[in-house]
């Protein structure tokens, strides 16, 4: 009978998912070779993305503050970060996924204190939660003093990105690993604000039609 289910299961080519409940008594030669049968029809390997952590993909980047980036008072566009902000976050997902992506939604932003010309800008991505295809991505931004090096934090974000296969269509991403406390923190939270996201969303696109 276990055959008869196992030969059905080669011609579909439909994984068994229970097939460890399975009562296969084969011992010697013929129970491994029957054991890595089983074990091939298991494990669809090519359609699951391996899990990776988020410090595989966490990323960062530092730029000083000149004239080009200011305003008349001397001090960061806010334009200029939000840029760097998609950047970041950009670079962070796109190493999570190994694929295009493309920003599908950026959060409410604060400045919470002006970076000045010759300051050094620093900010910092991580991968908090993937869903299917998309994935929220937060970003710290930081202001560093120029002669005592003093971090302080000036801005954070969370943004959405998709991941996308060459014919601009979703693909779905690895899913994500959460070591730390902080990391599980923003992985638990990060559901929330999907939600919240999808709301909005729907009702834009309600009071649209
Ligand atoms: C983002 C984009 C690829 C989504 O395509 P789509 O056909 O709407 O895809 P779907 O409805 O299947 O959604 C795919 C995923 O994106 C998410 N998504 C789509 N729009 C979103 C939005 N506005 N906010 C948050 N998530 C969004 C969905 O929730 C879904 O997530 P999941 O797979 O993890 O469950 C498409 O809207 C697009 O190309 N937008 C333009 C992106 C761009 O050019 N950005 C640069 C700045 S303008």
């Amino acid at each position: 009978m276990a055959d008869a289910d196992h030969s059905a299961r080669q011609v579909t080519g439909v994984p068994h998912r229970y097939a460890s409940e399975e009562k296969v008594k084969v011992s010697g030669k013929r129970g491994r070779a029957r054991s890595r049968q089983l074990a091939e029809v298991r494990m669809p390997k090519k359609t699951i993305p391996p899990r990776k952590t988020v410090r595989q993909s966490q990323s960062e980047i530092t730029q000083v503050v000149l004239p080009n980036d200011a305003n008349p008072l001397g001090t960061i566009l806010g334009g200029k970060v939000m840029h760097l902000v998609d950047i970041v976050a950009a670079i962070a997902a796109h190493r999570h996924s190994s694929s295009f992506v493309v920003t599908a939604a950026v959060d409410h932003m604060d400045f919470r204190c002006p970076i000045r010309v010759g300051e050094v800008i620093v900010l910092k991505s991580s991968v908090n939660r993937v869903f299917h295809c998309s994935m929220e991505v937060g970003v710290k931004v930081f202001r560093e003093e120029q002669f005592t090096n003093r971090r302080r934090h000036t801005s954070s974000a969370y943004l959405t990105f998709v991941a996308i296969d060459e014919n601009r269509k979703p693909k779905s991403a690895p899913k994500i690993f959460p070591e730390t406390t902080t990391e599980k923190r923003r992985y638990r939270e990060a559901e929330n604000r999907r939600r919240w996201r999808i709301s909005q969303l729907r009702s834009k696109q309600a009071r649209a039609r």
